[in-house]
């Protein structure tokens, strides 16, 4: 294994390089300003360095509310087939479109508490047969998180883990799955677009969105805190109604706050957390 490029699009891709170095990974990080995607230029220029054989692509940064635009860094990938492609789709898998395939992701790692609307305990990570063979030239993979250890033994023992699964969640999952083709993954993705252009909306009408218009995160919106409102202060009012909203995140503490439109929530979510902002802090 050669070197990891990370481009970081906030708190989410900055948390990949530390943990990169953290499990003494060659890497460098590419850093877009924050509100900004990751630029398949930006891709194509690190790439054609010949210094790297693994990416790490945020598809959804939960801190700024930004989506990357997957499908045309996919394209400038097509270049460069020796790479492993590595996703964190944690808050945005189950909640916004992705062909991992097609796209030629290699690494595809999501959890359970966002948008599958499961309680926090279980890491979901798909893996190519390409991303599988590059594992053996992987030094020190560690023990509860080594992929290639993993794969091994449920092929080999019937499904098996290599160490205790947190099986209630698994239980919790092959139900809400079911769910989930019931509802019909096309119009789950449709509620997901629904809500999200709702809450820009308002955003726009009330305060402004965070994010780079063309790149905004199906399954969160990032609103600047332009009214300079006290967030904590609202977000007790909200709490007493039943609701909640998240602060910014990290650095953009305070100076944004965040409304999630994902999992199980509804328009009817929407017009109501919306509807009581305005209220509480008698919007005009
Ligand atoms: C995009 C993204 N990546 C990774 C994570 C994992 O974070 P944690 O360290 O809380 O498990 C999160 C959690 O919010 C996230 O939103």
């Amino acid at each position: 294994a050669k070197r990891a490029a990370i481009f970081s699009v906030g708190a989410f891709g900055d948390k990949w390089y530390k943990i990169a170095t953290g499990n003494g990974v060659p890497s460098d990080i590419f850093k877009s300003e924050l509100g900004q995607p990751t630029t398949p230029e930006m891709v194509d220029a690190a790439l054609s360095t010949g210094k790297y054989d693994a990416i790490c692509i945020t598809h959804n940064e939960t801190s700024t509310g930004i989506q990357n635009p997957v499908e045309e860094i996919a394209e400038v990938l097509k270049k460069y087939p020796d790479v492993v492609w590595c996703m964190d789709a944690v808050s945005s898998a189950a909640g916004s479109r992705i062909e991992t395939d097609k796209l030629g992701v290699d690494v595809l790692v999501t959890s359970t508490q966002k948008a599958l609307a499961l309680p926090p305990g279980m890491a979901v990570c798909t893996l190519s047969q390409k991303a599988y063979e590059r594992t053996a030239f992987v030094p020190n993979r560690g023990c509860y998180f080594d992929l290639r250890s993993i794969y091994d033994t449920i092929q080999k023992k019937d499904y098996q883990y290599t160490n205790t699964p947190c099986i209630s969640i698994m239980y919790a999952m092959d139900l809400q799955l079911q769910r989930i083709m019931q509802e019909g993954v096309e119009n789950r993705f449709a509620r997901h677009e629904a809500m999200a252009e709702f809450v820009r909306s308002w955003a726009d009408e009330y305060f402004s969105v965070f994010a780079n218009r063309d790149h905004l995160s199906r399954t969160l919106t990032v609103i600047s805190n332009t009214r300079d409102i006290d967030i904590a202060a609202l977000n007790n009012s909200l709490i007493e109604r039943g609701m909640q909203l998240g602060n910014g995140y990290g650095d953009l503490k305070n100076k944004t706050f965040r409304i999630a439109h994902m999992g199980e929530l509804t328009m009817d979510d929407m017009r109501s957390i919306t509807s009581s902002i305005v209220d509480i802090l008698k919007l005009k």
